[in-house]
């Protein structure tokens, strides 16, 4: 675990593929004085991901890799890391699994949200699964991530009711709205906070 002694916020890193939503609320919540963490670092495997713009808007640096090579990608990113002093990476709407190296480097110190009630339904299409199973609830969940696929130690969940008529397109909306408020919460528990 990271320590937080009040006086600096730690350096975070955050990775993203996609539209950026978890990472705008992160932003948000960073710039509020009870946030340990201050976010310092953009990165992403993706050139187009709409989240890439928060980092200009923000004033935070922003760097796209292409993990075709993921080993040597993985280092450089790693000495980026360093650089910037980053002490904590979240995952927030990433696409690619890091590898068991990367992982070891930052053991305990990464974070991940996941669109689904872990242990049930890792992996991708989740609101698709639970719809095909009937399920009356599903939510998401923040944990620590660990070289196995969405396996790490859970810190924090959030429920949610399935309705009637829900689609896939429905219950993502509903569940992101829970994701923007459970992934601060998840990081103050993470700090005993
Ligand atoms: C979120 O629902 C997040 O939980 C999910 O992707 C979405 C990203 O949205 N992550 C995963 O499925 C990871 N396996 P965002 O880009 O708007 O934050």
């Amino acid at each position: 675990m990271v320590k937080f002694t009040g006086y600096k916020k730690i350096k975070t890193a955050v990775f993203i593929s996609g539209t950026g939503s978890n990472l705008k609320s992160l932003i948000k919540f960073s710039k509020i004085i009870k946030s340990p963490i201050s976010i310092n670092l953009i990165i992403s495997n993706n050139p187009e991901a709409k989240g890439l713009k928060l980092g200009r808007i923000n004033n935070i640096k922003k760097k796209v890799f292409n993990f075709k090579k993921k080993y040597k990608v993985e280092n450089q990113i790693l000495s980026i890391l360093k650089e910037h002093e980053i002490k904590m990476i979240c995952l927030a709407g990433f696409m690619i699994v890091l590898s068991k190296n990367f992982i070891n480097k930052f053991r305990g110190k990464i974070l991940n949200i996941h669109p689904s009630l872990l242990p049930k339904y890792k992996g991708l299409n989740t609101h698709q699964r639970v719809l095909n199973n009937k399920e009356k609830y599903s939510g998401c969940t923040v944990h620590f991530v660990n070289s196995k696929l969405d396996s790490g130690k859970i810190i924090l969940q959030k429920k949610v009711k399935i309705s009637k008529n829900e689609t896939k397109k429905s219950l993502a909306k509903k569940i992101l709205v829970q994701e923007h408020k459970l992934y601060p919460k998840a990081i103050l528990k993470t700090f005993n906070l």
